[in-house]
């Protein structure tokens, strides 16, 4: 039990004979009106009662340091760098961590540090707290440079140069490529070359790297060869942040620590599964990664499947990485797209249309993209699962932007029961029973079921019952950043697509892209809608809806 709910249920506990209990290694008991237990690990590193066995608490990451190629890109000022001093506010990092920025500007490390400083004062989910900003930027430096011998020359002496402070167990390095792919084979190559891929006896070296891992099979393929011809496939970790949400996690405990669902969640019981991903945002200022790659690239082949298989996948033989990822490889290899693909997909692409009460433009007159530009901005595919549990039940995921408001959703629908003994009209407000996993915002599970309407007569409707996190738990949740980037300096690795994950998800989505290739634009649809008529007739073809989340 969690410190301040233990204390508001001492009447409770009193009265069955409770006298004294211990959390995290404090003794508590009834004197003891207020105690701050909800995030003992804030106080973690010197903190005395702080109890090791302590399962609950995240560990602390032990010597390393992290080096961010593209440092100065969007990706690192919105999300690492908040969630690397998030990380410091927690204490999970060890002392005297270095982050090494590097990137092709003439920075000096206080130019370094005030940039930082901004990132986190802009995106950091903890306060700004001078001391530990002050530890955080003592071990911060930036070196300057191109993906060419030179740069790295100089960021090895750099390395060495911090290494020799620290003693051996500085020699411990992630390098985190939060660089366009195609720059993936220089820095791979440099890093090898540079000695720096190669730990010394005692120490370790990883590598982090961001999607889009390839534009399809062949190409993701080539691409693991470049990185695992440099790490070997235990030290490449491979971002995909939806794993990092918490709620994303909470699909294996919903699913198998309870005995509630399980029974169910087959094609005896679920008529079918929709994975709704909608964004109210557009696409102005992302023209250079987005023109041309498109909402199924995007987040389909990785953030959407991945939901995909953690919903579908069999109870693993445990939680370690291994028994997981055999789990989701399994799932993955029996997933394919549905045919005819004119059917069973749709995309389309935002015109200009109204996001609440903001005029905003299409895609087509955004910054920076082609006035001609085909990619697509929504996306939706049928999938179907070759096994016993799922055989029949249809998986349904769209993505896209400019959508009616930011949701992203797992909703499986039940079948209609066989029979409804209450005569004709009583039941016509009622709809299919679902399960929602509600990733973000409002994060939380909400079943709907049919009541009866208050009065005299048998009418059944719809209602909810909704959990819902931030009622239930005290706790802010971790960003996903935070997690990943701490279970890369643990060696974690149970969050992080393999390979093999990656290169199945393209070989599921590859048909269809190759489909769309070949079969003129994607179709316009209004700026705040929920997307093309035509994702709508995708389902509408076999009775069904999509819900309006
Ligand atoms: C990224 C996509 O992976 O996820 C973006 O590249 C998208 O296009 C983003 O906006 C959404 O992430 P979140 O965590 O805000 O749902």
């Amino acid at each position: 039990m969690r410190g301040r709910a233990l204390i508001e249920q001492w009447p409770l506990l009193a009265s069955a004979g409770v006298k004294r209990v211990t959390y995290g290694g404090i003794e508590i008991t009834p004197a003891i009106r207020s105690v701050n237990l909800v995030t003992p690990a804030a106080q973690n590193l010197s903190n005395p009662l702080r109890d090791p066995e302590d399962k609950r608490l995240p560990r602390i990451a032990g010597p390393s340091g992290m080096v961010i190629f593209g440092v100065t890109g969007d990706l690192a000022y919105k999300k690492l760098l908040p969630a690397i001093y998030d990380l410091a506010h927690r204490g999970l990092l060890p002392a005297g961590f270095n982050l090494i920025g590097y990137g092709r500007r003439d920075w000096s490390k206080q130019d370094f540090e005030d940039y930082v400083e901004k990132a986190v004062k802009a995106g950091a989910r903890t306060t700004f707290r001078r001391n530990v900003w002050r530890r955080l930027a003592s071990g911060m430096h930036f070196v300057g440079g191109n993906f060419d011998e030179e740069g790295f020359d100089k960021l090895s002496d750099k390395l060495k140069e911090l290494e020799t402070n620290h003693g051996s167990a500085g020699a411990n390095w992630a390098f985190y490529l939060s660089v366009p792919p195609d720059y993936f084979s220089d820095v791979c190559a440099q890093l090898k070359r540079s000695g720096l891929a190669e730990a010394p006896e005692g120490s370790w070296r990883r590598v982090v790297i961001e999607k889009p891992f390839g534009h399809d099979q062949e190409s993701a393929r080539e691409l693991n060869n470049v990185v695992n011809a440099v790490f070997p496939e235990q030290s490449v970790f491979r971002i995909d942040h939806y794993l990092g949400k918490e709620t994303v996690q909470n699909i294996l405990a919903l699913r198998f620590a309870n005995q509630l669902f399980e029974p169910m969640w087959n094609a005896h019981y679920i008529d079918h599964v929709q994975i709704t991903m909608a964004e109210d945002i557009g696409l102005g200022g992302r023209a250079g990664y987005y023109d041309g790659i498109g909402a199924a690239r995007d987040v389909i082949q990785n953030h959407l499947i991945q939901l995909l298989a953690l919903i579908a996948m069999e109870e693993p033989l445990s939680f370690g990485p291994r028994e997981l990822q055999t789990e989701k490889v399994k799932i993955l290899r029996a997933t394919s797209a549905v045919q005819p693909l004119a059917m069973t997909t749709a995309r389309g692409q935002y015109a200009a249309g109204w996001q609440g009460s903001e005029k905003v433009r299409g895609l087509r007159e955004e910054e920076g993209f082609d006035p001609e530009s085909t990619t697509e901005t929504f996306a939706a595919c049928t999938l179907e699962i070759a096994s016993r549990r799922w055989k029949g039940v249809p998986f349904y995921l769209r993505t896209g932007k400019r959508l009616g408001r930011r949701v992203t959703e797992i909703a499986l629908i039940f079948k209609e029961p066989p029979h409804h003994p209450f005569g004709e009209g009583t039941t016509t407000a009622l709809g299919n029973n679902a399960v929602v996993i509600r990733i973000q915002p409002d994060e939380g599970v909400l079943m709907r079921f049919g009541s009866k309407v208050p009065g005299s007569t048998m009418e059944v409707r719809d209602v909810n019952m909704d959990f819902s996190y931030a009622e239930s738990f005290t706790e802010e949740s971790p960003e996903a950043y935070e997690r990943l980037i701490l279970d890369v300096l643990l060696d974690e690795p149970s969050l992080f697509p393999t390979n093999e994950e990656v290169e199945l998800s393209w070989e599921i989505l590859d048909p269809i892209l190759d489909y769309w290739a070949t079969h003129g634009r994607p179709e316009d649809y209004e700026a705040g809608t929920w997307g093309p008529a035509s994702a709508d007739r995708m389902l509408e073809r076999s009775g069904r809806s999509w819900r309006r989340p």
